[in-house]
């Protein structure tokens, strides 16, 4: 029905924003090796494309040539120390390193060699196998273990620097089974990552195995509750088509990227507005995202992991199955990784592109029983991840009323621990007797790089300013004389620590990011507005470990000044950091942002109380934002929207 990668011509002229490919991470490896830049003692942790400028960029629209580039992370195992390393990608893939700059200081995200090496060693420990044994188990291969980054207080013995990683533990009582039913609580090796060495094993509760099974898969539970077929036809192909990464779509044109932080990035968005390009946006992205448990019993309140800073949430990315987790005619794009050991890993059907039926677009009935009725379309991009228990869904809609939308999908399996059954247990949901899913939130970080109206100013220099937007009533008397009046009220943020926001419900709070130098048809500056959705606010203290780490989701709004080494909003290495890193760090500065190329980060996600309907497969939880136009067009562009064929009037 769809050929993979089909229509895709990647091959044609390669843009400095593609993500890296097989070859080229070859040849960049390669490179690095012949001049003697990494040897045994190094792993990679990760790389990048290295986006040149905006102005780069203009440039290289016009026809001048720029570099490709990659920006590569390593570790020194025999040293600790990270690196980052700028290499040029040139004709035929020949590579030169541009600069090498060991970065003080840094902790090295968890790799996955990293990951397998502390398992292997901790189910080789004496004591975690003695453990294991007065708890009745004695066959090591049914014994699950996860390695998790320590995101809270590191037992003050071990705390001198060193990157830790402690293994939770799940028994899997027969092959296949659920083993998250089956929490070994109490039980937990430390594991020295660089030393390869475990360096401490707790084991100071006996709380037994919940035995409950949890199965899903439909081997096991038989599902049989079947509708009758529903199928996406499209006969006469897609309305999209591909230039390389180049996606052209209704009057939308944007860039596919990907990154082996951040998974899924768009580049690049323009608007056809009846013939005239408008820019939209440079690049958005979801730049951090972060998990902060709120149980403090021992199983769960280190797990406060960053999804996308210590692990590279694209290092995760799945290879997606046609009709299941996408439907109807799908353009699948592959992705490549480089791996610790520099090697390369090429993952199939990473990234899904195709276009949905999204319900009327509008629809007006006249007094005279004309009837207008527009069904709208929408196209979308998107990829999942599986980190241990949870998969993670980043969608990206873009609307044929000029809006964009993002969600993400939050679904898997929820973190189990064990305790005794009908315990007084505050901060966790018991979901079979004696296995309790703790409480957390998962609060994730857009990185909104707009260039609202931007297009022609890419090489002096992107002038853009955002506002707030509040609606509020006058007392009652000559301001409001029957009482139901209300207004709305706008303050632009003219340095970054006013631009520090939170959502307000109450007040019908949004921001709108405009173009003072571009004005519509009535005189007003061009703009859009970003919507928050649902969302929710950190429960954990600001005073705490990871409240100090992820000081950036205290606000759901933070302006920045644009700048190319500010694009993570919990720091370049959250690995161990001690807090305090990246927008609480660089807001600090105070700097101007009034029309000027700023970037909005906005700070989203969702508080989990686990219900028992939550388990044994969580069904799929939904958080974004959406992005609208607000007087960006004269009038709504769903109004040029023809007719569907088979008249629907
Ligand atoms: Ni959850």
């Amino acid at each position: 029905m769809s050929a993979v990668a089909a229509g895709v011509d990647v091959a044609s002229r390669v843009h400095p924003l593609d993500p890296l490919s097989k070859a080229e991470l070859e040849s960049v490896i390669v490179a690095l090796r012949r001049d003697g830049v990494i040897d045994q003692r190094h792993l990679i942790a990760m790389m990048q494309v290295e986006e040149p400028s905006k102005s780069a960029l203009a440039h290289f629209r016009l026809g001048k040539n720029v570099d490709r580039a990659a920006r590569v992370t390593v570790l020194d195992r025999s040293t600790g120390k990270v690196a980052e390393i700028v290499v040029t990608i040139g004709a035929e893939n020949t590579c030169r390193v541009v600069s090498n700059k060991i970065i003080e200081g840094a902790k090295a995200p968890v790799l996955s060699v990293e990951s397998e090496m502390a398992i292997a060693v901790a189910k080789r420990d004496p004591r975690v196998i003695e453990a294991l044994r007065s708890r009745g188990i004695t066959d090591l291969d049914s014994v699950k273990m996860e390695t998790w980054t320590i995101g809270a207080q590191i037992p003050k013995y071990l705390d001198d620097g060193r990157r830790l990683i402690w293994t939770p533990m799940w028994h899997q009582p027969t092959p296949q089974a659920n083993f998250y039913a089956h929490p070994i609580s109490g039980l937990y090796a430390i594991v020295d990552i660089d030393s390869g060495e475990v360096v401490a094993v707790e084991n100071d509760q006996q709380i037994a195995v919940p035995q409950t099974p949890g199965p899903y898969r439909q081997s096991q539970t038989g599902a049989d509750i079947a509708l009758k077929p529903l199928e996406i036809k499209q006969p006469e192909g897609v309305s999209f088509s591909f230039d390389g990464y180049k996606v052209t779509w209704e009057r939308w044109n944007f860039r596919i990227g990907f990154c082996q932080r951040e998974g899924l990035v768009i580049h690049d968005v323009w608007f056809d507005d009846a013939g005239e390009m408008r820019k939209i946006a440079h690049r958005l992205s979801i730049a951090e995202l972060v998990i902060p448990y709120g149980d403090p019993s021992q199983g769960s309140y280190r797990k406060n992991a960053f999804d996308t800073g210590e692990f590279g949430l694209g290092n995760y990315t799945n290879s997606l199955t046609l009709g299941c987790d996408c439907l109807g005619e799908i353009v699948y794009l592959d992705v490549a990784i480089a791996t610790p050991d520099g090697s390369v890993r090429e993952i199939k059907n990473a990234i899904c592109i195709h276009e949905e039926d999204f319900g009327i677009l509008w629809k007006h009935v006249d007094i005279d029983g004309n009837v207008e009725v527009r069904r709208g379309r929408r196209f979308v991009v998107s990829s999942i991840v599986t980190i241990n228990n949870y998969e993670y869904g980043y969608f990206w809609y873009f609307y044929q009323d000029g809006s964009i939308e993002f969600e993400a999908k939050l679904t898997g399996i929820v973190l189990t621990l064990a305790d005794n059954p009908g315990a007084d247990h505050g901060s966790a949901t018991e979901l079979e007797p004696g296995l309790w899913a703790p409480y957390h939130q998962h609060i994730l970080c857009a990185r909104l790089d707009l260039d609202i109206d931007g297009g022609a100013d890419e090489i002096a220099g992107v002038r853009n300013s955002v506002i707030e937007v509040d609606s509020f009533s006058h007392e009652m008397g000559p301001k409001n004389i029957y009482g139901g009046a209300y207004e709305t009220s706008e303050k632009v943020f003219r340095h970054e620590s006013e631009a520090r926001r939170l959502v307000d419900p109450l007040k019908s709070r949004f921001w709108k990011i405009i173009n003072p130098g571009r004005k519509n048809h009535m005189g007003k500056p061009v703009g859009y507005k970003l919507v928050s959705g649902h969302t929710t606010y950190p429960l954990a203290k600001p005073e705490s470990t990871i409240g100090r780490r992820a000081g950036f989701m205290y606000h759901h709004l933070w302006v920045t000044v644009n700048r190319a080494d500010e694009r993570y909003p919990a720091g370049d290495y959250p690995y161990q950091h001690a807090g305090g890193a990246g927008l609480p760090e660089w807001t600090r500065a105070n700097r101007e942002i009034e029309n000027t190329d700023v970037v909005l980060w906005h700070v989203f996600g969702t508080n989990h109380i686990p219900r028992t309907e939550d388990w044994p497969v969580m069904p799929v939880e939904r958080t974004g934002f959406h992005l609208k136009p607000s007087g960006f067009f004269a009038r709504s562009p769903g109004i040029d929207v023809a007719p569907a064929p088979k008249a629907c009037h």
